[in-house]
């Protein structure tokens, strides 16, 4: 692996830009209505990425991960073909599934179903030997003929669960509708680095839990990230998003915004609280916050806070990840959150529990439940109160369950704050100032 020192210097090279409308010079940004699916029954596991082959983390166990993901459209390649991404800030890797074939009876076999590479006349694999090619994991052995013209560089990424996506990091062009001063441009951006998949498996990407995206478009802190990719040309690596409540109805639009875009009317910036962002240099994808304190209906719980922490190996820590469903906490913290919300309830538990559940309530023929109010304190001052269909999720009708689980304890053990947690609040990443915003005000009802 390259040193991660070195990174930064080499980015230049992997993005080249067709559109005036998205330079430094000006202040644009990008911006792509989120998608959202539900997935048919939601599973329990976590899905953290395994940065790379020399994690020292262990890969976890391979139970079926419950999607719930957010998706964005992009389009790729000459002419353009329309991909479906999930959304995720626990990776950095941009994917897609590919197929070798194209035209003839190819689009019947995969209608729609994979990105056709030999169809574009702008891909291009890079070159084993070319600096880009050090920023991805490689799969053994690597070996790289330096002077042989055709020596793509291979790539394979891991998630957490064993899922892995493995193919050529290439170059393609994304056709993308960017705003600027509020009016839309056609731009496309040339050289975006992203890895063409040809072997793809394991239940994180495939099968119904991924409902039927084509890849996954990684938003992490890493630098071939599409927010780091497209950061280092519009001059600003912010994103920003809000994870609309998928049951409402009708379901409302969201935004994925990349750059510096104008936040929705009621968000400016005094309504958003700040926390800072914490690098963990062992795994520089993740957007790492600090948990001071958690209160459950305002009775703050006998945490140690450095059960949240990141230790000095790089251990624990807690992560924001739009790419997982549920939500995580180590150990002591979870026990006596769930202790917390289970004296606190006042709701008879439901009969039969779904597996994967510790607490489930019985709300059937009461109108307004009333459960109990969580929320974390963050480094900074900011505190997060999500409302509590965000931790009580409904898996039942008239059954509603702590949508929290324990963290994975073998090898690192970091808490996770999914993307169910998340809804109804913007949430703007600022990797430049090194903060997390949001605000309960910034989703528009629009
Ligand atoms: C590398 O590629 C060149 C050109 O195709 C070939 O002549 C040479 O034998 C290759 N070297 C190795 C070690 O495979
Ligand atoms: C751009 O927006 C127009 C109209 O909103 C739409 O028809 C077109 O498909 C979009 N193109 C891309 C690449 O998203
Ligand atoms: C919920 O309570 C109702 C009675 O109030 C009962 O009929 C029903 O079986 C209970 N459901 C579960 C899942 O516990
Ligand atoms: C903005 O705030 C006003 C007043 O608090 C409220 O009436 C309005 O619904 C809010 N708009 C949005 C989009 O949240």
């Amino acid at each position: 692996m390259a040193a991660p020192s070195l990174l930064p210097l080499l980015l230049p090279f992997l993005l080249f830009l067709a559109s005036p409308y998205l330079s430094a010079s000006h202040r644009s940004f990008l911006k792509l209505p989120l998608l959202h699916r539900p997935s048919p029954s939601p599973s329990p596991s976590p899905r953290l990425l395994r940065r790379s082959p020399s994690a020292k983390y262990p890969v976890k166990s391979g139970a079926p991960f419950g999607a719930g993901q957010y998706f964005v459209v992009l389009h790729l390649g000459t002419p353009p073909q329309r991909l479906l991404l999930v959304v995720d800030t626990g990776s950095d890797l941009v994917w897609a599934h590919c197929s070798s074939c194209c035209g003839g009876d190819c689009s019947r076999r995969a209608p729609g179903s994979a990105f056709l590479a030999r169809c574009s006349s702008s891909f291009r694999p890079n070159h084993c030997y070319s600096p880009s090619c050090r920023l991805v994991p490689r799969p053994p052995p690597s070996r790289c003929n330096r002077t042989h013209l055709h020596s793509a560089c291979r790539y394979e990424y891991t998630y957490s669960d064993g899922s892995l996506s493995s193919g050529f990091f290439s170059r393609e062009t994304v056709a993308l509708n960017t705003t600027r001063a509020e009016t839309e441009t056609a731009a496309r951006l040339k050289g975006l680095a992203f890895g063409c998949g040809f072997r793809v498996s394991g239940p994180s990407v495939t099968g119904s839990s991924f409902n039927g995206a084509q890849g996954v478009m990684g938003l992490g802190r890493g630098p071939i990230s599409f927010s780091s990719q497209l950061g280092r040309r519009i001059g600003s690596s912010k994103f920003s998003y809000c994870l609309m409540d998928y049951t409402l109805s009708p379901p409302p639009t969201s935004y994925l915004i990349i750059g510096d875009g104008p936040r929705e009317e009621n968000a400016t910036s005094s309504s958003l609280a700040f926390t800072p962002l914490l690098a963990n240099p062992l795994l520089p994808t993740f957007y790492y916050v600090g948990i001071k304190r958690v209160y459950v209906d305002g009775e703050r719980l006998p945490i140690d806070p450095s059960v949240w922490s990141l230790d000095e190996r790089g251990n624990g820590g807690t992560i924001v990840d739009s790419g997982t469903t549920l939500t995580f906490l180590a150990e002591p913290g979870y026990r006596r959150i769930l202790a917390a919300m289970r004296r606190r309830v006042g709701l008879p538990e439901a009969e039969r529990v779904p597996p994967g559940f510790d607490l489930c309530v019985n709300v059937t023929g009461v109108r307004r439940p009333r459960l109990p109010r969580l929320s974390f304190e963050m480094v900074g001052e900011a505190v997060f109160s999500p409302p509590a269909r965000n931790y009580f999720i409904e898996v039942a009708e008239g059954v509603r369950c702590l949508a929290v689980r324990p963290a994975e304890t073998e090898g690192g053990g970091s808490s996770v704050i999914g993307n169910v947690m998340q809804q109804g609040f913007l949430w703007e990443f600022d990797g430049d100032r090194s903060r997390l915003g949001f605000s309960r005000r910034g989703c528009a009802a629009s």
